[in-house]
Formats: C-alpha cells, sequence, structure tokens
C-alpha cells in the first residue's frame, strides 16, 4: 500500500479507491502532490508539482527563480521561509527565533499501527488492516526532529495523519502550534461544510462556500463543544449526499481544536487541523517529545451518505474498543426528566419494577445520588451514597435492581466539583482558575485540574469505592461546564499553556483507567447533552449522549447532522415525556419513537405513571427495536430527505443491513399539509434484483423502491372522523424484508 521512488523522491499511499502521494522536495521539505482518486504510479515531481516563477516572491534558492514555497503545496509546512500562510507548526527557541527548517532525514514503512501513547486514535484490528508510513524530519540548528505518521487503511478510503516532536537538542523549545494535519489542495472550487450549532440544537449542518482567506471553526472551551464540532468536509458544490466528491476531515479529540481553510492567491486550499493555537504552548524540553491527536481523513466520489458510511464503519470496527463494541446495547430508562433531583429508593423502584414489565434492560440513575445533593448547589466531588435519599446506599439499591433482572447504571460528573462539597473544603487548590481573580462558576461548579495526576487519583479512587461494592454495568459521565480562568496552580509559569492539553489528557487517563479495570461496564459520554461528542471519547465511551433536547422534531436536525461522521450505534436517544421538557411540544408517542429507534434508544420518563395504553405501545417499541437492533446499529445508514433544505418539513433515512436482505425506513413530517401532492420516497442500499416485502403489505424490487421509491400515505387524506387521524407531527417506519 506504501511505496517510495528514490529517484523522484516520491511517496505513494495506494488502495483500491484512493491515493496520497507526497514527496520531498528541493530543500528538503515536504511537497503534497495529491489526495483523491487511486492515481497511476507516476514517478515525477514535475507532474505535481507548481514550480514556475511568479511575479514578487520570495524564492528559497539564490539561482532558482521558480523554487518559492509560496507556489508550493506543502504537506507539514512550516514558518519562516518563503511560505506566508499559515503555517501546520511554530516552535520558538530561547533566543526567541520562530524560524525552523526541518528537512527529510528517513523514513520507515511498517504493517498495522501503532497506538498514540495517552491519546485515542484508530486502530488495527489484524496488522494486515493497514499499513503506516513515518517519515523523520529533523532541524539541525535546534536537534529537533519531527515524526510525521500516516496510516492508509486498506479497505478503505482512509489516511490518518499526526506528529510527533523530539527534542533531542540541547536547548529547550517552546511549541507554540503543532496541528495534527495540513494539506494544500489544488483548487479552492469547495463548499465547506460544517457541524454547529448550541446547547440543546447541537451538529446542524452549516455549508458555506470556500473564498480567498482563511475560513475557520473551533474551541477554546476546554471541550470539543456543542459549538463546533472537530469535523469539516470540503465538497465539489454539485456533491450531494450520493455523488461527487468530498474530503472529510475529523479530529479523534476532545478538547480544544481549529478546523481551517486558507485559500491563498493561487486558489490553492490549506486544510488543517489540531489544537487549538489560542492559549495553547507546550514547553519541549530537551530530552522531551509531544504527540498530537489524530486525524482522519476521508477521500470520495460518492457523496456525503458514502463518506459518512466510511466514517461509521472505521468509528464502528477501528475506533471503538472493548465488549460493548460488538455486544447489542441495552434498551435503557434514565430518571433524569422523570424526577429531576426528587426521588427516594422507593420512586427509583417503583420506576424499576415498571421498566422490568416493559422489557427495558437497564435502569440508569441519574444526578442526585451522591453526597448531600438535592439541587445542583452541592456535592459535585464527593461520589459516595447520598444516604437521606438512598438508606441502602447505591450498593443496596443496585442489588434490588439487580434482583429485578434489570443492570444498573449510574451518573457521574468526575471533573466538577461544588464549593459545597468536603473535597472542596479540603483541596480547595484543586479547581482550576487564577487565584488572584474572581472565579466564574457555570451552573454552581468549577472545574477539577486535571492536569493534576493527585486529583485524577482521588476521583479514581473514590469512583473504585462504588463501582467494586454495587452491581454496576453501566456509567454515564457527565461535563456540564467549559473552563474559564484559565490557570493551574500546579504548573510553573512556562507551562500554563499546556493546561488545557494536560487537562484532556487527564480525562483520558481516569477513562482509561476505569475502562480497563471495568471492562464489563457501559460507558455513554454526555456534556450537558451534546457538548463533548467526538472521536476521542468513542474510545472510551461507545455511546454518547447528543443532545438534552429530547424534542422528537427537534432530535430529527440533531441526529441527522450528527449521522454526518457519526455512527448510529454511537447516539444516545431516548422517548421522553409531553408537553416536552425542553420545547414543550406534543408530539405523538408513535413519533417520539421512530425517531429514537435510530440511536441507542432508550426511555427518560416515569413509565410508572404511564397509562395501559402506553404501557402496550412501549412494549411494541422495545420489541421492535430488538428486532431491529443490529439492523440498525450494524447496517449502513442512508441519509434520504434532509431537514435543513427545502423548508425542513419531512425528514427520511434508512439503515439497510449489510447483507442487504433487510432493512428499515424512518420516514417524518413535522407539519400537516392541506391536499397536497403525492410523495414518494426513493431508497437506497437495496439489492437491486431481490424482492422485498414491505411492511408485509406488499412486495417490490429494490431496483423500484430505489428508482421509483415508495409511496408516502398523505396525511390530509385521513378522514377527520377517522381514528388514524395525524395532522403534525406525523412519523412512519417502514420494514423491508427480501424475499
Ligand atoms: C446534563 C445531562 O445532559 C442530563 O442528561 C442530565 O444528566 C443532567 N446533566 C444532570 O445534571
Amino acid at each position: 500500500m506504501i511505496a517510495y521512488n528514490k529517484e523522484s523522491k516520491i511517496f505513494h499511499l495506494k488502495n483500491q479507491s484512493i491515493s496520497y502521494v507526497f514527496g520531498i522536495l528541493k530543500n528538503g521539505q515536504l511537497g503534497h502532490f495529491h489526495f483523491g482518486p487511486k492515481v497511476g504510479d507516476d514517478y515525477d515531481q514535475g507532474l505535481f508539482r507548481n514550480s514556475v516563477a511568479r511575479p514578487l516572491t520570495a524564492c528559497c534558492f539564490e539561482e532558482d527563480q521558480a523554487f518559492s514555497l509560496d507556489n508550493e503545496r506543502l504537506e507539514y509546512p512550516t514558518y519562516g521561509t518563503t511560505d506566508f500562510r499559515e503555517p501546520a507548526f511554530q516552535l520558538m527557541r530561547e533566543n526567541g527565533s520562530r524560524v525552523t527548517g526541518f528537512t527529510y532525514e528517513r523514513h520507515e514503512i511498517i504493517k498495522g499501527k501503532a497506538s498514540l501513547e495517552g491519546l485515542p486514535a484508530t486502530y488495527a484490528n489484524v496488522p494486515d488492516d493497514c499499513e503506516t508510513l513515518k517519515i523523520t524530519m529533523f532541524d539541525s540548528v535546534i536537534g529537533c526532529y519531527i515524526i510525521l505518521s500516516y496510516t492508509i487503511f486498506k479497505d478503505a478510503p482512509v489516511i490518518t495523519r499526526s506528529v510527533r516532536f523530539i527534542n533531542e537538542g540541547q536547548e529547550d523549545v517552546k511549541i507554540l502550534r503543532a496541528m495534527s494535519t495540513s494539506i494544500d489542495l489544488f483548487d479552492s472550487n469547495f463548499d465547506w461544510l460544517q457541524l454547529s450549532g448550541a446547547w440543546a440544537r447541537e451538529r446542524h449542518i452549516k455549508t458555506r462556500r470556500l473564498c480567498e482567506g482563511i475560513q475557520s471553526v473551533g474551541s477554546v472551551r476546554g471541550a470539543s463543544s456543542t459549538n463546533h464540532n472537530p469535523f469539516v468536509v470540503l465538497k465539489r458544490p454539485s456533491c450531494n449526499e450520493f455523488r461527487g466528491e468530498a474530503y472529510g476531515f475529523s479530529l479523534v479529540y476532545s478538547g480544544n481544536f481549529l478546523a481551517q481553510a486558507e485559500v491563498n492567491q493561487d486558489g490553492v486550499s490549506r486544510v488543517m487541523l489540531g489544537i487549538h493555537p489560542q492559549n495553547f504552548t507546550w514547553h519541549l524540553e530537551s530530552g522531551s517529545t509531544f504527540t498530537t491527536p489524530e486525524v482522519v481523513m476521508v477521500y470520495t466520489e460518492q457523496g456525503l451518505n458514502h463518506l459518512s458510511q466510511v466514517y461509521h464503519n472505521l468509528y464502528r470496527n477501528n475506533l471503538t474498543r472493548g465488549q460493548w463494541k460488538e455486544k447489542p446495547r441495552p434498551v435503557l430508562i434514565n430518571n433524569w426528566e422523570a424526577t429531576y433531583f426528587d426521588f427516594n429508593e422507593e420512586k427509583i423502584l417503583e420506576i424499576a419494577r415498571a421498566s422490568k414489565k416493559l422489557g427495558i434492560d437497564l435502569f440508569v440513575l441519574d444526578d442526585g445520588w451522591f453526597g448531600k445533593r438535592n439541587d445542583d448547589t452541592s456535592s459535585l466531588g464527593d461520589w459516595h451514597s447520598n444516604t437521606a435519599k438512598l438508606p441502602n446506599g447505591i450498593g443496596g439499591l443496585a442489588a434490588k435492581i439487580r434482583d429485578m433482572g434489570l443492570g444498573f447504571g449510574l451518573w457521574y460528573e468526575p471533573e466538577m466539583i461544588n464549593k459545597d462539597s468536603e473535597l472542596y473544603r479540603k483541596h480547595p487548590d484543586w479547581i482550576i482558575g487564577d487565584p488572584d481573580r474572581r472565579l466564574s462558576h457555570g451552573r454552581n461548579q468549577y472545574v477539577l485540574d486535571y492536569s493534576r495526576p493527585e486529583v485524577v487519583d482521588n476521583i479514581f479512587d473514590q469512583m473504585c469505592q462504588v463501582l467494586d461494592g454495587a452491581p454496576i454495568t453501566y456509567i454515564k459521565w457527565d461535563m456540564n461546564r467549559n473552563i474559564t480562568e484559565a490557570f493551574s496552580r500546579m504548573l510553573s509559569s512556562d507551562k500554563q499553556g499546556e493546561l488545557f492539553h494536560r487537562y484532556i489528557l487527564g480525562v483520558y487517563d481516569l477513562y482509561e483507567r476505569l475502562t480497563s479495570r471495568y471492562p464489563e461496564i457501559l460507558f455513554e459520554s454526555c456534556a450537558a447533552g451534546g457538548g463533548r461528542f467526538d472521536p476521542g471519547m468513542l474510545f472510551y465511551a461507545p455511546q454518547g449522549w447528543i443532545s438534552d433536547d429530547t424534542d422528537s422534531v427537534e432530535r430529527l436536525k440533531i441526529q441527522y447532522g450528527t449521522s454526518m461522521v457519526y455512527p448510529i450505534s454511537s447516539m444516545g436517544s431516548h422517548v421522553s415525556a409531553i408537553p416536552n421538557h425542553q420545547v414543550f411540544r406534543e408530539t405523538s408517542l408513535k413519533m417520539r419513537g421512530d425517531v429514537a429507534y435510530f440511536g441507542t434508544f432508550g426511555y427518560e420518563l416515569d413509565v410508572a405513571k404511564m397509562s395501559e395504553e402506553e404501557m402496550n405501545e412501549v412494549t411494541d417499541q422495545i420489541r421492535f427495536f430488538k428486532e431491529n437492533q443490529k439492523l440498525i446499529h450494524k447496517g449502513d445508514f442512508y441519509r434520504l430527505v434532509s431537514p435543513f433544505e427545502d423548508g425542513g418539513n419531512t425528514t427520511a433515512w434508512m439503515s439497510v443491513s449489510k447483507d442487504g436482505e433487510e432493512a428499515l425506513v424512518g420516514y417524518y413530517q413535522v407539519l400537516g399539509d392541506v391536499n397536497n401532492g403525492f410523495k414518494r420516497l426513493k431508497l437506497q442500499g437495496l439489492l437491486p434484483e431481490k424482492r422485498y416485502r414491505v411492511n408485509d403489505e406488499y412486495t417490490a424490487t429494490g431496483d423500484t423502491l430505489m428508482h421509483f421509491g415508495i409511496l408516502i400515505k398523505p396525511s390530509n387524506l385521513i378522514m377527520p372522523t377517522s381514528d388514524d387521524r395525524s395532522g403534525d407531527f406525523l412519523s412512519y417506519t417502514y420494514k423491508l424484508k427480501a424475499e
């Protein structure tokens, strides 16, 4: 998969569908030549480079008017010579110089892929899955090395990249910027697609035309954030879901990030992704190393849907780890929206008993079970049972729930602390914050300084005490505020710029320790909903709560946008009560179920208060989900109608089993329409020749279903006298089974 041609000094990473080509330029730096469809073994730099003399350029060599980095497309651009675009990295010497000159030193090609120390990353299941190229660059003035790692996967149009800095020189240097990838695409005829939003409306799809200058999204909040996701796509303007060129860039990281494209005077687009340089510096002492997070780059000519499927498969098979990667996920019930903080053991047992009858697998006890917590003003940091509410402690409650035949899950917010807590009274200096200034709170809480190993140790020990004493099979790991007044009382002044990254390394460390010690526990990440829903989290927690907004209409956009990169099996989705607690909308139980099926599926309401009719419907929903869980979680997902287009009144999507034998379609209409024309929904991914039975009502071939479509029953044709009234908030599911 990886070749190096000595004469032309060209590296070519290639599989069935893509090529990634770059080479060593005349000055020893690396030039980027091609990332896209597979190309031939053309080992001639002249074919790929823009080496012509241009007016007013600064040139690298005195005798050569045509060699300017300003004209070159570069592989990991440096600051300081003839390239005036933003560099991928920047180092500062003790004398203040920011000029560096790393040149090619050597390379090696290895089977498989090494892990990244302390960081989440994709992995090979067997060494033959992929091949890795490691290129060592050296700056002889400062004695520093940079190792650029590239992995190409055998059966997927995927290249991953990460970078390691090694200081073997005599002096310390400061890393001012260290992106994980940088790539100069030949032109700028692209739309830039990002996933943006806010609390309760996470990951909405936004697109804009790329143009000269810099355009970017990022986060400096200490978490990847609800506002922007560490993922962007550059797609041709004509590219749609099923046709056309698109490049995806996804950062396997949960902290501050920057995703940026810079279009220069020649229309070359420099795309880079990595740790946000704002507030970031790293003191690279002589003898030390620094590793960037990994970026996963995907290229396709088959449209956005294919791009998403590539990410889904990779993140399901080569990022998610542990027992829960393969096992069917439990249908859970979470008590948060049912009780908030107002519960006691009897109330919890009542919900659990009712849940068991409905076929639910797991009961999750949310916020409020610890310390003396009855609202959001106290006890974060005191991870022992609130015995005023739970006289038998978590151990006693969990055992009772286990004896009912349910799993038991517990909520934690391990990174946070309230001032009203035993932990704060003992260790007031463990919070992040400048001691000379007033500190901002978020939801009355402060952030523990996870850059300090003793803080992580303390929380780990506290969690183990509970987990060792109770049959716990699931943890919801929440994180409800971002970092302000960023200052660590432990870090020296020259290391304060490391706080945000060290913080995330501390979070990963705790996750690693817990998941290794308790491999049977299913972790669900959460950050006030979807405030840290990123590939980094998926490495530890195979599912995440994608939003605090549980309204089924709002969820259409959130789930649709999230599916752009994240697999359906990773999306925490629950049926909740009406009126909905976020938007006060009333949708049918059917629609709430039909939307939540396309996720991990669970409930978040007081099932003990349901009518018999509702309970019967819920029982049917759970049975239906379990029958289709494998198809939904392991099949291929297709987006059919976008809630972000044409007024957003309809949304449709479907999952098709890997063997094409079954499919499940979800169709949703927000507002009823009046006497409108007939609608047909064209399906995707079916076997053209196969005949499918649709909802046990009729049969049609895959070809016909894909190219002519299924008729959607119009809401307005249902007679007002009929029981089957519809109107607003309609949903249909169609189950297809090959005969
Ligand atoms: C925010 C989460 O997103 C909710 O699901 C819930 O766990 C609350 N925190 C509890 O405080």
